[in-house]
């Protein structure tokens, strides 16, 4: 399985990072697989650890994709390493393998702690549209406009209907930056 959360990370002077990263469960452990470059990649290898933030306000997802990166962080309890302040709940990891690729590498990471901040208040299908469109977003310079088209129209109408306020903030982040590639690449 695998679950769309926020990878919180630092460097080795202590400057954090933030990146929405679809992290795999497997039995033991959580693979994290970032695309070359990547500050996760650098960060992880160079500290070892990094926390798997568990979080409901699609804000931070389509934020991280438009430049908006200034979220509220907090210490994690068991590693030297930032999590983010608002989560629902997190999962402090360690480095354990590391499975080198020129576009992939797989971080195989061990849990060393977990934490419950704040119930899980149910599923909104607006949000799933935000993680949707923030992943169109990631990739706006590998897919075919009429793919990108096709799929924000599919995904628009759950906003319309069941979005909140953050849920709409979001959308809006996101539909602005597809609007300024579109304009770049394809002209007004
Ligand atoms: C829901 C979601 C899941 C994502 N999962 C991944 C992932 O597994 N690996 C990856 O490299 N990028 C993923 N991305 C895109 C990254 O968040 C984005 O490109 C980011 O800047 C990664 O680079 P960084 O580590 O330098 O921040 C995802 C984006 C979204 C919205």
């Amino acid at each position: 399985m695998i679950l769309e959360t926020i990878v919180t990370t630092q460097d080795r002077d202590g400057r954090p990072h933030i990146a929405p990263m679809g992290v795999h469960v497997e039995k033991d452990a959580l693979l994290i697989l970032p695309f070359r470059p990547s500050r996760t990649l650098d960060n992880l290898l160079a500290t070892e650890v990094a926390v798997v933030n568990a979080c409901d306000d699609v804000r931070i997802f389509a934020g991280c994709l438009t430049g908006r990166r200034n979220w509220p962080l907090a210490e994690a309890e068991r590693i030297d390493c930032p999590r983010l302040a608002t989560a629902l709940s997190h999962t402090e990891v360690v480095l354990e393998r590391f499975e080198d690729d020129a576009v992939r590498p797989r971080l195989h990471c061990r849990p060393v702690h977990q934490a419950i901040h704040a119930p899980f208040a149910g599923f909104n299908r607006a949000q799933h549209a935000v993680l949707e469109a923030a992943i169109l977003v990631s990739r706006l310079d590998r897919l075919p406009w009429e793919k990108i088209e096709r799929e924000l129209a599919i995904h628009r109408s759950a906003v319309e209907k069941t979005a909140g306020p953050r849920e709409r903030e979001a959308w809006d982040w996101l539909m602005e930056k597809i609007r300024t590639h579109r304009r770049a690449v394809h002209g007004p």
